[in-house]
C-alpha cells in the first residue's frame, strides 16, 4: 500500500485495517515509501503486526507522502512497473485523493495494474463516495477555532474572517460555517461578490449585533459586482498535478470588509492545523471501514475498484468514476449555510 497527495487524519488507521486484515488472510503485506514515488524508486519495507500497533489514533501518515506524479516523470510509469515486478508485488492499495487516484485509474485503464483506491482527503471533493475520511477532522478543527473565535470577536467588536481550504471546493467552509454558525460563507462553487458579503455584515451590525465571522475557502476568487473576478494564490507555479498553491485569500477578503464597511476586521488563516493531528472517532471508524473493504477488494482481485460510502454502507465504486470530475458543494447546502447569512 501507499499514501499519497497531502497527508490526512485517518491514513494511519486506514494502513492498520488494512493489514491487519491481509495479514489475517495470510498474505504478506509492504508499505510503499512516499506515495508514487516510492515505486518509481522501489523504496518500500515489509509490514507486520508490529508495524502496525498503535496506529489508529495516529495523525499523518508513517509511509510518508509525497505529489510525485509518474505521468509526469520521463519513464516513470516504466519505472512503477518494473519495481512493482521486481518487488515481488501482487497488488497495491492507494489511499489518496483525485491525484493520487487518477494515477491509479490511468495505470488500471492502461496497463490493467492491479490497484484497488481509499478515498483520502479533508477536501472531500471526490466523486462516488458520500464523503473521503479525514473531512471530518477539518470541519471539527475549523468549527473549534471558529467557536473561539467567536468569544473574542464579541468582546472587540470585530469581523474574524476566517480562511480554510479546500481547494477548489468550498465543503470545509460550508460544514464548518454551518456549525460554527458563520455570518457569511464565500465559497468557489456559488460565489457571492464582496458586496453582498459587506451587506450583510452592515445589515447585521444594524441589528445591533457588533461582530461578525466570515468563513472563506481558500479557493474563493474575489468577486465584484461589476462581474470582476480576482484569485488570490501563493505562487504561480504548478506541482506535478498542475495545481497552484492556494491561500491569502482571506487578508484580501478582510482588507476590503474594513475598506468597505469602516468595521474593523482581523484574519485567521488555519492552514496545515486542519490536516495534522488525530483523526476525530468518526474519521477513525470510516478509515478502518474503507481499510477492511479495500483489504476484501485485493483479496477477491476485484481490480480498479475504491471503497466508497453510500449513505451509512461501505461499497466499491469504480476508480475512473470516482476521479472523472470533482464533487462540489450542491446549491441546497450552500442554501443551508445561506439561512443565516447577516
Ligand atoms: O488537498 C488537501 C489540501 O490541504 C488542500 O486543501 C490545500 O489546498 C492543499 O492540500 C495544500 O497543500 P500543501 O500541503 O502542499 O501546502
Amino acid at each position: 500500500m501507499l499514501t499519497g497527495g497531502g497527508d490526512c487524519p485517518g491514513l494511519n488507521a486506514v494502513i492498520r485495517a488494512v493489514a491487519r486484515r491481509l495479514l489475517d488472510r495470510g498474505w504478506e503485506v509492504e508499505g510503499v515509501r512516499e506515495g508514487w514515488r516510492g515505486l518509481v524508486e522501489a523504496r518500500s519495507s515489509p509490514f507486520g503486526y508490529r508495524e502496525i500497533s498503535g496506529l489508529l489514533p495516529r495523525g499523518g501518515t508513517i509511509l510518508g507522502t509525497s505529489r510525485t506524479n509518474p505521468f509526469r516523470l520521463d519513464g516513470g510509469v516504466e519505472a512503477v512497473l518494473r519495481n512493482f515486478e521486481a518487488l515481488g508485488l501482487d497488488a497495491l492499495v492507494a489511499i489518496g485523493g483525485e491525484d493520487t487516484l487518477g494515477v491509479a485509474a490511468r495505470l488500471y485503464e492502461e496497463q490493467g495494474f492491479p490497484v484497488v483506491g481509499v478515498p483520502k482527503t479533508i477536501d472531500n471533493d471526490l466523486s462516488a463516495t458520500d464523503y473521503t475520511f479525514g473531512f471530518d477532522t477539518a470541519v471539527w478543527v475549523c468549527t473549534e477555532a471558529i467557536d473561539r473565535l467567536h468569544t473574542t470577536a464579541e468582546s472587540h467588536n470585530r469581523v474574524m474572517v476566517v480562511e480554510v481550504m479546500g481547494r477548489h471546493t468550498g465543503w470545509i467552509a460550508v460544514m464548518s460555517g454551518i456549525a460554527g454558525g458563520a455570518d457569511v460563507i464565500l465559497i468557489p462553487e456559488h460565489p457571492i461578490t464582496v458586496e453582498a458579503a459587506c451587506d450583510d455584515i452592515r445589515r447585521r451590525h444594524q441589528r445591533g449585533k457588533d461582530f461578525s465571522i466570515v468563513v472563506v475557502s481558500e479557493g474563493y476568487e474575489l468577486t465584484y459586482a461589476s462581474g470582476e473576478q480576482r484569485a488570490v494564490t501563493q505562487e504561480a507555479a504548478l506541482d506535478q498535478f498542475g495545481h497552484v498553491r492556494l491561500g491569502g485569500v482571506g487578508e484580501a477578503l478582510a482588507h476590503e470588509i474594513e475598506q468597505r464597511t469602516g468595521f474593523e476586521t482581523r484574519v485567521t488563516v488555519l492552514g496545515h492545523v486542519q490536516r495534522g493531528g488525530s483523526p476525530t472517532p468518526r474519521d477513525r471508524v470510516l478509515a478502518t471501514r474503507y481499510g477492511l473493504k479495500a483489504a476484501d477488494l485485493v483479496h477477491e482481485g476485484r481490480f480498479g475498484r475504491m471503497a466508497a460510502l453510500h449513505g451509512d454502507s461501505i461499497v466499491d465504486v469504480s476508480l475512473a468514476e470516482a476521479t472523472a470530475e470533482l464533487k462540489t458543494v450542491p446549491p441546497g447546502w450552500y442554501e443551508v449555510a445561506r439561512a443565516f447569512f447577516g
